[in-house]
This record gives structure tokens, sequence and C-alpha cells, in this order.
């Protein structure tokens, strides 16, 4: 018997103009799983958190995970999950993918790495299948690898591992409101008209640009999104005015995370970073809803095991 406690960051998907294809991992919160691989088949889940989460295993994104996994490599056991640490479901900042990354990670620490960084991806995108009805790997990818990554395409799986800018740093605001990414992916139109794709191209074009450049202000200026956020916002009380309020602190852009409702700022300076935040959240109290602010700057971690041990 083998038995690893692994670690999986949250992660910021879609980065305005990156619908399904950019993410950013974050590095101050996350997942913690404990896996243990014995004889036999068959797979148990256990929860140790207080966040709710389903109780039929085949609902939780974990299981199939594992099934890929052994699918893929053709070994087989017996997966014992322990759920340590939890981002709290709908929240937006990759709670779904942290727990797929952290089990495609775990499984391949459990069984001596067979799998590649794009297969345990195509691993952990099962599990964001069964979250949201999709398989995209915007918040898994750089949940399992870190840093900012950017997914050239699906068939086959195409990752860049793009650069971080030494002045990078996110205020994310997570309001204890819930919007599934099924819900919010299932408003959006099935196409974009090509007004809408050519201003969504130049853009993507100009934050990978800004990104090699270390130009923030190219950055910023690309987050810009047409295709998903003029649906998403009506979940988000007063987002365009919550814009208005946090790009006149020198922050250099506000978008949706993911599929919301979580928000996130960017800018070159930490305090401007904490000063956004701080008006997101009073944004929220003013609306009456709660919220978790994290300011943080981007780093290299992804996914990463705590501990190990051979029973
Ligand atoms: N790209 C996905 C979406 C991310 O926007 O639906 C979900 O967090």
């Amino acid at each position: 018997m083998k038995k690893v406690r692994v670690f999986a960051p949250a992660s910021i998907a879609n980065l305005g103009c990156g619908f399904d294809i950019m993410g950013l991992a974050l590095d101050e919160v996350g997942d913690i799983l404990e896996m243990t691989a014995s004889e036999g088949d068959g797979i148990t889940i256990t929860n140790k958190t207080s966040v709710p989460l389903p109780e039929n295993v085949e609902d939780n994104v974990i299981t199939p995970v594992i099934r890929k996994f052994f699918e893929m490599t053709g070994l087989s056991g017996h997966i014992d999950v322990t759920i340590c640490q939890k981002i709290y479901p709908g929240s937006g900042i990759g709670s779904s993918a942290a727990s797929s990354a952290a089990a495609a990670y775990g499984m391949n620490e459990l069984y001596d790495c067979p799998l590649s960084d794009e297969e345990m991806v195509i691993c952990a995108m099962e599990g964001e299948n069964l979250a949201s009805g999709g398989y995209h790997a915007d918040n898994a990818a750089p949940a399992l690898l870190g840093g900012i990554i950017l997914i050239r395409g699906y068939e086959p799986l195409d990752m860049i591992q793009l650069p971080i800018p030494g002045n990078f740093y996110c205020a994310v605001v997570h309001p204890e409101i819930v919007v599934s990414t099924k819900a919010a992916r299932s408003i959006l139109p099935k196409a974009v008209p090509m007004h809408d794709a050519i201003s969504q191209w130049g853009n993507v074009g100009g934050l990978v640009a800004g990104l090699y450049s270390g130009n923030i202000g190219l950055v910023g200026r690309a987050m810009k999104d047409a295709v998903a956020e003029p649906y998403r916002k009506q979940f988000i009380p007063g987002f365009d005015e919550l814009r208005e309020k946090i790009l006149a602190t020198g922050s250099m852009a506000m978008n949706i995370s993911g599929s919301g409702p979580s928000v996130f700022s960017l800018s070159d300076k930490r305090e401007i970073a904490h000063k956004a935040g701080k008006i997101m959240k009073d944004h929220f109290s003013a609306h009456g809803i709660n919220c978790d602010v994290y300011v943080v700057k981007v780093t290299n971690k992804g996914a990463k095991l705590l501990a190990h041990e051979v029973l």
C-alpha cells in the first residue's frame, strides 16, 4: 500500500479574453487530498472538510479522474481518497479543477509517475467535464502545472507556459453567492458574431504579447471579453459599477474569474491590489454579500506532493 498527500491550487480561468484557453494558478489557496492505493479495485471518498460535497462517489469529480488514469495506464487498484481541504464549489476560482488536478497528480505519484504533464491534464479534464458539462483545461492545466497557461489547441492538447511578469498582482474576491459553471456555460450563445470574434482574437494576441514583453499595461488593455462576460455579469451585482471603481484605483483590469461569481483585478503594485481587494469587499458588503479576498502575486507553483509513505 502507498499513501500520498497532495495539494493543487486554485486558479483563475479565461483571463478576460481567453475563454476556455487561458488560466493562471493562485498560490495561496487550494485543495488537499490524501490518497491511498491498495490491491483490488473500487474508489472510496471521505470528505473531512465542512464544505458540502456530493455523497455519491459517482458524482464527485475525483472519480472520473481516477478512472481515466487507470484507463490510460492500464494499471489497477483500490483508491481511498480523503478530502482534507476544499475550495468552496461554485466559487469561480477553480474548485472542481483543484480536486481534479490534485487527484490526477496524486494518482501519478502513487503509481511512480507513468503519465506526462499533458496526460495528467487529460485525466483532470474528466473531472471538469463532470462538473461543467465540457472538457476544458483552463483551470486544470494551471492547477497542475502552475503559472499562466495558454491552451493553443485541444485536439491534440497543446499547452504553452507563458511568462509571468515580475510585477503581476491579482486581487481576487469570492463573494458568497454560488454560480455553477454548468449554469454559467448554458447561458452562452453557441455562435459568436464576427465583430466580437475579431475583438476577442485581437485581445488574446495582445495579452500574450503583453506577457512576453512584461508590458502590464498591454496585458490589462487586452483583458477584455466580448464572448462570455456580457452574458455572465448579470450574476454579479453591480458588476459595471464595480469595474469603474476598480479601474479608478490604477488597476489595469477587472474581470470575472472563470465562470464567476469571483472577480479579479490586475495591477503592477501590491498596494493597488490591496486597495482593489478592499473596494471589492466593500462593494459586495453593500449588496449584503460576504466575501473572501485574496491578494496574490502569480507564481509558477502548481500541484505538489506534501507527503508520501509506503504502508
Ligand atoms: N472556461 C471556463 C468557463 C472556466 O468560463 O466556463 C470555468 O471556471
